[in-house]
């Protein structure tokens, strides 16, 4: 029985190495190989091959992402468990980004970008980080570590959530009921919330009109999120002053597109964080044991939830 990695070749070669040495039992098979579908009980991949239901020995489908909304559930046989990628890599890189953004936002670095095109050198106030709050919509493993990492600036600090949640030095809000209160008291706006019914196209003009005057937005979900037209009408209305955005629908956005110039956007080509396959292969590996153990795997999804 073995593990088939389903994506590139460079990732692929330091899985391979990585599963040598710590899973040397378990056969490792890359997607350019010819193999035996039968013997494939573990798969790990971004997008679900159509043909997935070949792989009639199949226990676990890995995501080689953090989020598995590209997944489509209707061809994933119910037995087959689905699991997100965990791992310090996508973490860290995701915290360094969080932290980036919130204080471009905070800082004006937008504002100053425009006016360096303008040849223009004028300093512009900005409040001081305690008076600057900054809120998550989702507070995740993703939120959770990048609100540790923006603890020490002292941006007093909220999330949103589905469920209710305590969080040291957060205040927390969940459900459809709390959004709006969420809102009211959110100046830098940051979304790490998955992809799912509920979640698509959350970001949108209703949204918008709860934030204060002047918010900004920080996303890093996923595209279809964001009702685009309604960022565009809020940061042309003034309701928002500044959005970077990591992630667009689709990807990359058609040439000519309005946000791609729009002076209060700032655009990242989905690099938030990536999956760093060192360790993430040791993650996957971690996950493997436990599977055998008969112990659940570390961001097993709730297939009913989405997420
Ligand atoms: P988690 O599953 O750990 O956390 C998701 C959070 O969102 C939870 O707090 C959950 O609430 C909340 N949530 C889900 N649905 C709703 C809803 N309908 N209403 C309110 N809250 C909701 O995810 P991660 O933190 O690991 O990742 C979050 C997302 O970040 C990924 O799904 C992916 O889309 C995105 N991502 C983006 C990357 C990039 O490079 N741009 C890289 C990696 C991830 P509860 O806790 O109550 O369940
Ligand atoms: C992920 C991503 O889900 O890169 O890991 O967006």
């Amino acid at each position: 029985m073995g593990f088939l990695f389903n994506s590139d070749a460079a990732r692929g070669a330091v899985f391979r190495q990585i599963f040598a040495r710590e899973l040397p039992d378990l056969e490792f098979y890359h997607c350019s190989e010819n193999i035996d579908s039968d013997k494939v009980r573990y798969l790990l991949t971004w997008n679900v091959p159509d043909d997935v239901s070949r792989y009639r020995n199949l226990e676990v489908l890995f995501s080689i992402g953090a989020g598995v909304d590209q997944f489509k559930p209707e061809i994933i046989p119910d037995h087959v468990k689905v699991v997100r990628m965990v791992e310090d890599g996508i973490i860290r890189m995701m915290q360094e980004y969080v932290v980036l953004g919130v204080l471009a936002l905070h800082r004006e670095m937008l504002a100053y970008r425009e006016q360096q095109r303008r040849a223009m050198w004028q300093a512009l106030t900005s409040p001081q980080t305690a008076e600057r709050r900054v809120g998550f919509l989702g507070l995740g493993m993703l939120a959770h570590a990048a609100i540790d990492r923006l603890k020490p600036f002292g941006f007093p600090l909220a999330a949103w959530s589905r469920s209710k949640k305590l969080v040291e030095g957060v205040t927390c809000f969940h459900g459809e009921d709390q959004l709006a209160g969420f809102l009211m008291e959110t100046d830098i706006l940051v979304c790490l919330l998955p992809l799912t019914e509920q979640t698509r196209g959350i970001l949108n003009a209703r949204l918008f009109s709860f934030l204060p005057t002047g918010a900004r937005l920080l996303h890093v979900g996923r595209g279809p999120q964001l009702d685009q037209a309604a960022l565009i009408e809020a940061l042309d209305g003034g309701r928002l002053a500044a959005a970077i955005l990591d992630v667009t629908e689709p990807e990359p956005l058609p040439q000519g597109h309005a946000l791609w110039s729009h002076p209060k956007v700032m655009i990242t080509p989905h690099i938030a964080s990536v999956t760093q396959p060192h360790t993430a292969a040791l993650s996957v590996i971690e996950n493997i044991r436990r599977h055998r153990a008969g112990k659940s795997p570390i961001g097993l999804v709730d297939r009913t939830r989405g997420y």
